[in-house]
């Protein structure tokens, strides 16, 4: 059954303790918290003190997508912060395999992010020991944007490496999810869906959470 893992970054900030207890009581299987320094991506949102914050109140795990140059340096942080899933994106860590692996003994869930342009196959070398890899449908930075079809095919290539390599990771996708774009995506091989505004912008967010889940019943 496919897991969904609403994004607060479509929440109201001023309000974001209402939305983490929306998504304790609803269907969610994780918290995805976006994670974003200004450089790496053209914007800023939120940091430890609010995971912290976040972590306190969360009945879910929280999966903590750094969209942030350099993320090895922050991976005792996150852990501390409350992160049961750290995931880094491909194109920011010039030692991935260090850094996946200390993710790992920090006691988390070790995820790798790849961008729209980066092709699955850099995963090769990597995928037996990820717990996950998220699959970005959108160029990272800002909800609410268009999903990328490409992404479909990005899904089966990587579900035949995982295949291949013996790998226990599970797919994530994060970016324009919502009724019309995750079918395809269910019946690609994704197993987890991050959506932000399609949620947040429901006027019923709970139905928002458990239709996605239908589709894959
Ligand atoms: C974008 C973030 C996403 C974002 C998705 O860079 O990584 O998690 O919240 O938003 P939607 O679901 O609105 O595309
Ligand atoms: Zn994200």
């Amino acid at each position: 059954m496919i897991q969904v893992a609403p994004s607060l970054l479509s929440a109201d900030f001023a309000r974001l303790g209402d939305a983490v207890t929306m998504v304790n009581s609803s269907g969610a299987s994780m918290i995805h918290i976006d994670v974003m320094d200004g450089m790496f991506v053209p914007n800023l949102t939120i940091g430890f003190p609010v995971i912290k914050a976040i972590s306190a109140i969360a009945e879910k795990p929280l999966d903590v997508h750094m969209m942030v140059m350099d993320p090895g340096r922050f991976v005792d942080r996150v852990r501390d912060a409350g992160a049961a899933v750290m995931n880094v994106h491909w194109e920011a860590c010039t030692h991935l395999d260090r850094v996946v692996h200390a993710i790992k003994d920090a006691g988390m869930r070790a995820a790798v992010t790849l961008n729209p342009a980066t092709p699955v196959m850099l995963l090769r070398d990597i995928i037996a020991e990820l717990d996950m890899v998220l699959l970005m449908s959108v160029n990272p930075g800002f909800g609410g944007q268009r999903f990328i079809p490409n992404t479909l095919r990005k899904v089966r290539e990587l579900r035949t490496l995982i295949a291949e390599c013996g790998s226990e990771a599970v797919i994530e996708i994060d970016g324009g999810v919502n009724l019309s774009t995750a079918p395809d995506l269910i019946e690609a091989g994704a197993d987890v869906l991050v959506a932000g505004s399609y949620v947040f912008g429901a006027a019923d967010p709970y139905k928002a959470i458990s239709d996605l889940i239908e589709l894959s019943k």
